[in-house]
């Protein structure tokens, strides 16, 4: 049986985060971040498939990992509205149960945040991605303000306890970076509020042949 903390994580959380970051708002967010997606993706934490609608037509298929059986049940009726074909590959980014070099992107929306332990998730990545492959960011992170990424440091272990492990102070350009990938494009913004949760990287990164 779940406890109320499980209960809590897999049945409340799922939904909330999709409300949260499904809405129409967030939607013009994402958009720009999926321009040039193509072939096979690989999309890490999955959730409730917000990003299915707004794949561009190049996407031929995708390969998706996420770990919460009601957030997969959430992405069905997104899923069954596209003609990308979707298929459940894995439950976490940090092992990817598929072959090596097998896509040509890889996505990830707010997720890097939760995944515990993010190096081990790029270099599953690294290893997944065709030579010349690009992965595909948008994600909240450590701000470049002192002030508020004091707070951010301060706040992280509530966050961790109430956001399903979500770190608010995560360095992703240098995540990135110290995988080894370069930067076909990338830009730091703010948007919205409060101020520890606004701060967001997004990018294209590629992996060397
Ligand atoms: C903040 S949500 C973002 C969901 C979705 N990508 C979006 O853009 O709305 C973070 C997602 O990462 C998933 N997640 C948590 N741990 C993970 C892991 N180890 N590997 C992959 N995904 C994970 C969560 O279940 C959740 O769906």
């Amino acid at each position: 049986m779940l406890g109320w903390m499980g209960f809590y994580e897999e049945r409340v959380l799922p939904r909330v985060i999709d409300v949260v970051l499904g809405n129409r708002r967030m939607q013009q967010v994402r958009r720009p971040s999926l321009a040039g997606l193509s072939g096979t993706v690989v999309e890490l934490g999955f959730g409730s498939g917000p990003n299915v609608p707004l794949y561009p037509a190049e996407v031929d298929r995708v390969l998706a990992v996420e770990p919460s059986a009601r957030a997969r049940e959430l992405a069905q009726r997104r899923i069954a509205a596209s003609s990308v074909e979707v298929t459940f590959v894995g439950l976490d980014g940090q092992s990817i149960p598929i072959d090596d070099r097998i896509a040509d992107c890889v996505l990830s929306t707010w997720t890097l945040c939760t995944i515990p332990d993010v190096d081990a998730a790029l270099a599953e990545v690294k290893r997944v991605l065709k030579p010349g492959g690009r992965f595909f960011f948008l994600e909240h992170g450590l701000s470049t303000d002192p002030k508020v990424a004091r707070w951010q440091h301060r706040l992280t272990p509530i966050q961790r306890k109430i956001a399903g492990g979500c770190h608010l102070d995560r360095d992703i350009e240098k995540i990135v970076r110290d995988a080894g990938f370069g930067f076909e494009r990338y830009t730091t913004f703010t948007i919205g509020r409060p101020k520890v949760m606004n701060f967001m990287y997004t990018g294209v990164a590629t992996k060397a042949t």
